[in-house]
């Protein structure tokens, strides 16, 4: 396991591993890895013949106010979680050398419009473009056949795709399914800042998702209906505000009228100061504790 925190080095060792005809695989994170991430670079090590994990905490897509400075760091950490899983090497650059001329310098930008707006993007409006910037900057610098998102962030798996292919870049998205805790909490690096009370409260996203799909075995096809079945099920959680609750096409992210298979469910609930996210496929069984929901 190499760490390597320059864009010279790590392009050297990539270029000697792509003319020994290997397949490079990219996982993005921005550290602090938990099971989540491992799911990840174990798909990576399982399709590719090298993978590179790269922990980069990217103030792009942090708006000021944000958790930027208070964001959980544990490079060590994240070397063995990603050496454990099978990774080749973590790319770990400082700021510095992603952005030479300072964060708020960066002149270049990547924009996925629309996809970006509603959802995540109405709470914060530049954040998807800040994600797309570092991740196109991560693919040139990686230049992987494939590259390895969680379903658990889904307008951004489903934004990078458009930019990917809107872009031509040539790079293979692999969605991964949501891993959970076994009470169904979708894993994220924010959990950790749940009060006790909340983080008891918090299994009621994944309640409700299961509450949808299981509305949907049942035959019902109306959003709305299925919308209302979800946010009752929300109502459970004394301290949970509600932002959104959505059927949306996976695709456009435009909410749905009549759900199909495909469509997908979204949800953004706060706890406190703590936004939580989570969302569904209608058409896989509901899937409570462990495991995936994808
Ligand atoms: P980060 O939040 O560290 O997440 C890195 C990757 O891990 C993302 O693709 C995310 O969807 C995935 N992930 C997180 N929790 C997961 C879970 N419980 N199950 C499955 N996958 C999970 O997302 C980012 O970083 C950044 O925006 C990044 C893409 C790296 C750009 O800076």
């Amino acid at each position: 396991m190499q760490i390597v925190t320059t864009i010279v080095e790590l392009r050297g060792l990539l270029d000697s591993a792509r003319s020994e005809g290997r397949t490079v695989g990219v996982v993005p994170t921005m550290g602090a890895l938990h099971p989540g991430h491992a799911a990840l670079v174990d798909r990576a090590a399982a399709e590719c013949d090298t993978v590179a994990v790269t922990v980069f905490v990217n103030p792009l897509q942090f708006a000021a106010g944000e958790d930027l400075d208070s964001y959980p760091r544990d490079l060590d950490g994240d070397v063995q979680v990603a050496g454990d899983h099978g990774a080749d090497l973590v790319f770990a650059p400082s700021e510095t050398e992603m952005y030479p001329a300072g964060r708020d310098r960066v002149l270049s930008e990547v924009r996925v419009a629309l996809l970006s707006d509603g959802m995540e993007g109405a709470q914060r409006p530049t954040h998807f473009a800040g994600v797309c910037t570092v991740v196109a900057k991560l693919f040139n610098i990686v230049g992987p056949a494939n590259a390895y998102f969680g379903e658990k962030d889904f307008q951004q798996l489903t934004i990078i795709r458009r930019m990917v292919d809107d872009l031509s870049f040539p790079v293979t998205v692999v969605g991964c399914p949501t891993v959970r805790e076994t009470d169904g909490l979708a894993m994220s690096s924010r959990n950790v800042r749940l009060s006790p009370d909340h983080r008891a409260q918090a299994p009621v996203l994944a309640a409700s998702l299961a509450d949808g799909a299981a509305a949907f075995a049942d035959g019902e096809r109306s959003a709305d209906a299925l919308v209302r079945i979800v946010e009752d099920r929300l109502a459970d959680a004394p301290d949970g505000q509600v932002d959104y609750v959505a059927v949306v096409d996976p695709a456009t992210l435009e909410p749905v009228g009549v759900v199909d298979r495909s469509s997908r469910l979204v949800l953004a609930v706060r706890f406190g100061g703590t936004r939580l996210l989570d969302n569904a496929a209608l058409g896989d069984p509901p899937r409570l504790a462990g495991g995936s929901v994808s």
